[in-house]
């Protein structure tokens, strides 16, 4: 099943420059996607798209078959129960004047979700790998990847379909870093993640299919095994080059 389909999405910004140039993707129930490309490349602005907060200047964002329209409430309130996502930076993504408890109610509270919400908070916590005391505690007494698992909570809390991530681990040391993806493969049994990153060996950990980004244009997309095995364009390999290859892909 096709759950996100983008169509010939162009994005425009200032005088004519563009962020991203006729890019069509689709993501699948249960194949994990990899968007992956350098700095600049259209990656957050791909996400931006398919979260609504930001509109294609050409072309059609579809969820399950039916048009992403921010200004319509009633389609947003089911796109939010289908879709949470996962920012780059765990400092400024979690609202210090808040406790972990209320910070991962939110979607709850917002999406008027029924059922017990102390359990469906510990369960989120659990599941992430946090104690179940962490929800009375502020996120200034967490450090970056227990961070990151509070915001990741805070995504699985209200049980999406999809998870998209955006450099979830760019900002965290190694070890903190393997195990953030050890999490992420633990969730995708249960939910579809689309995961943004410049480091297409960490991507391709996770990810059946793979978008392959440069200056705003997919150069190669495909089966991830199909590509680290024999990638087609010479971004690709320059992108193989420059990140450790790791031979554990799904
Ligand atoms: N609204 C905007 N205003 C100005 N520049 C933008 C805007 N949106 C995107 N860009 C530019 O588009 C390019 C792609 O950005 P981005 O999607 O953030 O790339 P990535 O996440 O791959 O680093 C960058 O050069 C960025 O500065
Ligand atoms: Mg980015």
């Amino acid at each position: 099943m096709s759950l996100f389909d983008v169509q010939n999405v162009s994005f425009t910004y200032g005088r004519g420059k563009s962020a991203l140039n006729d890019v069509s993707l689709r993501l699948t129930a249960g194949r994990n996607l990899g968007i992956v490309g350098e700095s600049g490349s259209g990656k957050t602005t791909m996400l931006r798209l398919l979260l609504g907060l930001t509109r294609p200047s050409i072309g059609e964002v579809l969820l399950k078959g039916e048009r992403l329209d921010p200004s319509n409430k009633a389609f947003m309130r089911g796109f939010r129960r289908q879709v949470q996502a996962v920012f780059q930076d765990p400092y400024s993504s979690l609202d210090p004047r808040q406790s972990v408890f209320d910070i991962i109610a939110e979607p709850i509270r917002s999406l008027k979700l029924e059922g017990d919400l102390k359990s469906m908070i510990r369960d989120a916590l659990l599941s992430v790998g946090l104690d179940e005391s962490a929800g009375s505690r502020y996120p200034h007494e967490f450090s970056g990847g227990q961070r990151q698992r509070i915001a990741i909570a805070r995504a699985i809390v209200s049980r999406p379909e999809i998870i998209l991530a955006d450099e979830v681990v760019s900002a965290l040391d190694l070890s903190t870093r393997v195990r953030i993806v050890e999490l992420l493969k633990k969730l995708s049994s249960t939910v579809t993640l689309v995961l943004v990153s410049h480091d297409i060996s960490l991507v391709a950990l996770l990810c059946h299919d793979l978008v392959i980004l440069e200056r705003g244009r997919i150069v190669e997309s495909g089966p991830t095994i199909e590509i680290l095995k024999n990638p087609q364009h010479p971004y690709t390999r320059a992108l193989l080059a420059s990140t450790p290859r790791l031979p554990d892909y799904v």
